[in-house]
């Protein structure tokens, strides 16, 4: 096939859009750490002057309660149908560092893989449609009105978001969303983000004796905070791996056998699963397979838990106090602040006489599910055969992208994801990193969903 004015646009700049894309990735922007807050500032100041330097009629900073919004926009015709593109330049904290190959904000290019914290999640996908609409604008010109709502504080639960798109309806009004932050089952097997699950995230606190206490003393006539707490974790999951929380499953939407069918159609590599994360079987409900399990299923997991001595050696020492940070990745039609509020009665009804059990609430978002008979899937589609020579297959993401659902409540608007990642980026873990392959073909699918989506208009 020919190549396109624009495949070629891209390969003669890609030494520069990959260069560009590591002066971004040099900014630690961790939201979680406000150690990095002027960071996280420099960042969004990055990119509003690349936005500028590409041409749009507008770039600026908006301020929140939090970190800063960057919006930007080139606006063509009123008449043609508007884009809205979001993304995220907040990053997870890069620890433990010493389990980095090379420094997370210190970039560099190995077997066509770009090694940094957010290379992939999502300063490098978010950045190709920077590139994108460069491109556009360098051959012609864009085909559809564009605006960018770049936050920065996604990794942290999007927090003041909510209230920006509330207090901005008109500014950021569009037709649909285009969201690049998921990923593709492979690169030979490209694929369509059509769902995500909720969050409800939040920290419990086991409060026992007054004091730490000497484990002879007083052990076996006290109870022990870290022992409790790991029993009434413990007790969350049942014998088939169900979460025992009352209520807890009272609103999952249960999917149609040809729901699960069509969705345990995508291929998945069991075999090759397991020994990419070193196991020997896998875990979960009892009855679902492991899409369906990350897929359509709500979950619970500790993700972290500390008390008592864990420094080297040995303390004996009852503690005083245990603590755990919990999630459950929610489904349709759960509600992230119902199921906190469920997880909070029944956590402080198991506890024993002898402890006192507190429950904090972090953050939240809720689950999403995007229809695949939409003019903007069928352009994303269309994108992908054109550009990949594949028709890619729809998935759900089991991760969380709280702004998705805010969209759809707020503004009655669908988000389509468009994300190149691979599970092997190692998002939010140590040696993140994202393909060159993967980052300039993005750019091309970004700009044919583009000339798809404005050729058939809304809906
Ligand atoms: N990009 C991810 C979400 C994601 C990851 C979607 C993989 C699909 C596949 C996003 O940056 C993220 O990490 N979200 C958080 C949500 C949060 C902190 C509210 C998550 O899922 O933990
Ligand atoms: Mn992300
Ligand atoms: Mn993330």
């Amino acid at each position: 096939m020919e190549k396109s004015k624009y495949q070629s646009y891209i390969e003669e700049n890609k030494e520069r859009f990959i260069e560009e894309l590591l002066e971004l990735l040099k900014i630690p922007s961790v939201s979680a750490d406000s150690k990095f807050n002027s960071d996280t500032r420099r960042a969004a100041g990055y990119l509003k002057e690349k936005f500028e330097e590409a041409g749009v009629d507008k770039a600026e900073i908006c301020e929140t309660a939090g970190h800063p919004i960057v919006y930007a926009e080139k606006i063509i015709d009123p008449a043609l149908p508007t884009v809205l593109v979001y993304g995220h330049y907040d990053v997870q904290p890069a620890d433990p560092y010493e389990l980095w190959d090379s420094p997370p904000f210190d970039p560099v290019i190995k077997d066509g893989k770009i090694f940094a914290r957010g290379a992939c999640d999502d300063k490098g996908q978010l950045y190709m449609h920077l590139k994108a609409f460069e491109a556009m604008m360098q051959n012609g010109g864009v085909f559809c009105n564009l605006k960018f709502m770049i936050e920065g504080e996604e990794e942290v639960g999007s927090d003041n978001l909510g209230v920006f798109v509330k207090n901005n309806r008109d500014k950021i009004a569009a037709d649909v969303v285009l969201i690049s932050d998921t990923s593709l089952i492979s690169n030979d097997v490209p694929s369509i983000t059509v769902g995500l699950r909720g969050l409800s995230y939040l920290e419990v606190e086991v409060v026992g004796p007054n004091r730490d206490l000497h484990s002879g003393r007083y052990g076996g006539a006290v109870a022990n905070p870290v022992n409790v707490l790991c029993k009434m974790i413990a007790s969350l999951h049942d014998e088939k791996n169900r979460i025992t929380i009352p209520g807890f499953y009272d609103k999952v939407q249960e999917l149609s056998k040809e729901e699960r069918k069509k969705l345990n159609e995508a291929p998945f590599d069991l075999e090759e699963f397991k020994q990419d994360l070193g196991i020997k079987e896998v875990w979960g409900e009892e009855g679902y397979t492991t899409d369906e399990r990350t897929g359509i299923r709500p979950t619970l997991d500790v993700n972290g838990i500390w008390g008592g001595y864990t420094g080297e050696g040995a303390k004996t020492v009852l503690p005083s106090k245990a603590f755990a940070k919990i999630s459950m990745r929610l489904v349709p039609d759960q509600d992230s602040d119902e199921i906190t509020g469920l997880f909070s009665t029944h956590f402080k009804s198991i506890a024993p006489e002898g402890v006192e059990v507190k429950v904090r609430p972090h953050h939240g978002g809720e689950p999403a599910v995007i229809p695949i008979d939409s003019v903007h899937y069928k352009a994303a589609s269309a994108a992908f055969e054109e550009t990949w020579g594949k028709t890619p297959v729809p998935t759900r993401d089991g991760g969380s992208i709280p702004v998705v659902s805010l969209f759809q409540r707020e503004l009655g608007l669908d988000s389509v994801m468009l994300g190149f990642g691979l599970d092997s980026d190692n998002i939010h873990s140590p040696n993140e990193k994202y393909g060159v392959f993967n980052y300039l073909k993005g750019i091309e699918t970004i700009i044919s969903f583009l000339k798809h989506y404005a050729d058939k208009g809304v809906e």
